[in-house]
């Protein structure tokens, strides 16, 4: 997958390559391309920005910069916007673009809004949540690592995104390793029986009490299957 991103601040990007997303991108399982849109200005100070029509405080980006910076690119694929008023990313979005797209186009504001014409290139606009933030670089990074960590070849062990939170609609089950009492605090028993069919069976339960407590909003409109009906019952 390739990524491009317009932003006026390219090095808050550092952090997508360490880790397992910078050996992915070493490996070439995705791409990263930064475009800082102020270098494509024509003014001598480099606006980005200008003064609202209508007058009111602050500032807004110019769509100007950003459309000569998007037509720079060889190909764009699909084009978002991170803003607050956008849809809120989910791990649904994160699996489609991972599935269905070979090419994403990222543009971050920062500070201010955008000219409203430049929604208008865009294929979406996305938030990550109902708070706001100086800029979209921390929402984009948040979209890509969430999407790219779905791309096959790039988690180590490729059973785990099957079975982590959201993956089936539940919060994840708890999780313990070595030691099995650990001042007191011990293990459940059943993890360490050997009865799969029990482990099974527990881990779903957790999952349903993890999740009826945490975000029973998830739970709304799920259809339950027999099993689940039967221990949410107990
Ligand atoms: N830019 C500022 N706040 C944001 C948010 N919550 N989501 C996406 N982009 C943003």
């Amino acid at each position: 997958m390739k990524i491009n991103v317009l932003t006026l601040f390219p090095d808050m990007f550092a952090p997508l390559q360490v880790s397992m997303l910078g050996r992915a991108l070493e490996d070439q399982k995705w791409n990263l391309n930064l475009v800082n849109f102020r270098d494509f200005t024509t003014d001598v100070h480099h606006h980005v920005d200008d003064t609202p029509y209508g007058g009111g405080a602050g500032m807004v980006l110019q769509i100007m910069p950003i459309k000569k910076a998007l037509d720079s690119l060889e190909s764009k694929g699909k084009v978002i916007i991170t803003a607050p008023q956008g849809k809120t990313f989910n791990q649904q979005m994160a699996q489609r673009w991972a599935n269905e797209e070979s090419e994403l186009t990222f543009i971050c504001g920062h500070y201010e809004g955008f000219d409203q014409r430049v929604y208008e290139m865009a294929d979406e606009v996305v938030s990550i949540g109902d708070y706001v933030l100086t800029g979209g670089e921390l929402p984009t990074m948040s979209m890509i690592d969430a999407t790219v960590r779905l791309l096959p070849g790039v988690l180590g062990n490729s059973a785990s995104p099957v079975e982590e939170s959201f993956s089936h609609g539940l919060l994840e089950y708890p999780q313990y390793t070595r030691p099995a009492d650990f001042e007191g605090m011990k293990v459940p028993d059943v993890l360490m029986s050997g009865n799969h069919g029990k482990i099974a069976e527990w881990r779903l339960k957790e999952a349903l009490r993890n999740t009826l407590i945490n975000r029973p909003d998830m739970l709304e409109n799920r259809d339950f299957s027999a099993e689940e009906a039967k221990l949410l019952a107990e």
